[in-house]
């Protein structure tokens, strides 16, 4: 007991008294601050994730400090929940004033701040109705089950027969619903018994889309896919893919199930990423209400991660009266979802992309990014196989097998200690998706930093590690079969 009490005071003496921004702390006490509360966290947390180790002690915009004080720039803004970037005064002002009136009613109650976020969320995206929950997994099951509500209701699909379609590689979250449509071993093995009621296809191909909609179509409720795949690696569809599932969804009567978790929010340069290839409805500014869609063409769009400014987790699924309205009070909900403090906060990080044009500087900042990678992957063609993105949502693909035996994981490794913040996804993809504040000057230092480690760290990397390392062998899907 003692030794636990002697932790817990451990940061507060050693870390949080010292924060000496941009400069090398004097007690040398302070510079195993990080490693101490690394140590912490791994004796005391769950072992479920694999973070690069930098302990973040403070941000602002697109630097990050650890506790000794060294500066380093976030090239991942937390999976695209900072857009805005890191603590944005505008937004931390609405979570200040917030906390300082009230910060939940439950939905039991109203509050004065969660109508202004749907009015809002309808004003700029042209849905009727919002239901606002948490998390991204929360807002994917939230879009599941009012597509299962209406297949059931409107549709008329036999009692507990209805299927979601989902794509191969797609990522929506954690939740046992989810993960039954995932196709990463790691994320589905021994948490079986998964949910029925999923059938898979390649992502980007309408051809097979269609087929399964011809085969099963009375009983597809809902096809879910991320318009730009994200935890993939930023896979982007071909052209037309988008209008394709707008077209088979209209045809076969089935829910679009728009997951711009990630890729939304001005991410990719538009506002939402469907937006590409415009198969959202026009925006609309105006009320009462916004033009009245083809009775076919149902859809859901579902919200999260910069939806709460990297403040406070918000998420909502946004979709038409006739979906929304087969759910009745009592039927689902969320202690939290709604609370005037993730609405306050929510309403500042909107107004805060609409004001500070975010799509329009991703979209340039985006490729300004990849032109600076492209000259890099044309002097090292041997070690990246491929630059891609949509304005700041961008990914660096590895040939793993001229790496070898160095991994994405060791490349960012490097990438940390040049002052850069990246994660691998998978084996050989880096993602570069730094928020969209983020200065010409810092996307510069970004690039620089991989080409350094690349001329001037890899070799040596490539020599000091252990030759009986073999490169990661072939993985299959247990799902669909396919090569991951
Ligand atoms: C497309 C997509 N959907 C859903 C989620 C889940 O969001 P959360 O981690 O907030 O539950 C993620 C998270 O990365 C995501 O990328």
């Amino acid at each position: 007991m003692a030794s636990r009490r002697a932790l817990q005071s451990f940061s507060h003496r050693f870390c949080w008294g010292r924060r000496n921004f941009g400069a090398v702390p004097e007690d040398s006490r302070a510079a195993s601050c990080s490693q101490k509360l690394i140590s912490l966290e791994y004796e005391y947390s769950a072992h479920n994730y694999h973070p690069v180790p930098i302990v973040f002690s403070q941000a602002k915009g697109s630097s990050v400090w650890d506790p000794e004080g060294n500066r380093y720039l976030d090239f991942l803004a937390a999976y695209s929940a900072v857009n805005q970037g890191h603590c944005h005064p505008k937004i931390m002002k609405a979570l200040q004033e917030q906390t300082e009136r009230f910060t939940l009613s439950s939905r039991a109650f109203y509050n004065d701040r969660f109508p202004i976020f749907a009015e809002l969320l309808h004003s700029m995206f042209g849905y009727d109705m919002v239901l606002p929950m948490n998390t991204g997994a929360e807002g994917v099951e939230t879009a599941l089950k009012l597509a299962r509500k209406w297949g059931y209701e409107k549709k008329q699909i036999p009692k507990d027969e209805a299927i979601i379609v989902s794509c191969c590689g797609c990522f929506h979250g954690r939740t046992l619903a989810v993960i039954s449509m995932s196709c990463d071993n790691e994320a589905t093995r021994g948490f079986g018994p998964l949910l029925p009621g999923h059938l898979k296809v390649d992502f980007g191909d309408t051809v097979a889309l269609e087929k399964i909609f011809k085969e099963y179509g009375d009983r597809i409720a809902g096809f879910l896919f991320e318009p730009i795949q994200g935890e993939a690696g930023v896979v982007i569809p071909p052209d037309g893919y988008l209008k394709a599932v707008r077209d088979l969804c209209s045809k076969y009567n089935i829910l679009m199930i728009a997951d711009e978790v990630q890729s939304g929010l001005a991410r990719t340069g538009k506002m939402l990423a469907c937006d590409w290839e415009e198969v959202r409805p026009d925006v609309v500014v105006s009320t009462p209400s916004p033009p009245l869609k083809n009775s076919w063409e149902f859809s859901q769009l579902i919200l999260g991660k910069a939806l709460g400014g990297g403040v406070i987790p918000v998420s909502a699924v946004l979709t038409d009266k006739d979906v929304m309205l087969c759910v009745r009070p009592g039927e689902h909900g969320s202690t939290f979802g709604g609370n005037p403090l993730a609405s306050a906060v929510a309403i500042a990080s909107l107004n805060v992309i609409q004001d500070e044009q975010l799509a329009e500087r991703s979209a340039q900042l985006g490729q300004e990014l990849r032109r600076q990678l492209l000259k890099i992957q044309q002097q090292y063609p041997k070690y990246i196989k491929e630059i891609r993105g949509r304005g700041l949502f961008n990914a660096v693909e590895l040939n793993s097998k001229n790496l070898f035996p160095v991994s994405a994981f060791d490349i960012c490794l490097k990438l940390k200690e040049r002052g850069i913040l990246a994660k691998p996804t998978h084996d050989a993809i880096i993602r570069l998706t730094p928020p969209l504040t983020v200065s010409l000057d810092e996307l510069q230092e970004g690039s620089k930093a991989l080409q350094d480690v690349l001329k001037l760290d890899l070799p040596n990397m490539q020599k000091a590690k252990p030759e009986h390392v073999s490169p990661t062998s072939s993985n299959k899907c247990d799902r669909c079969g396919r090569n991951l």
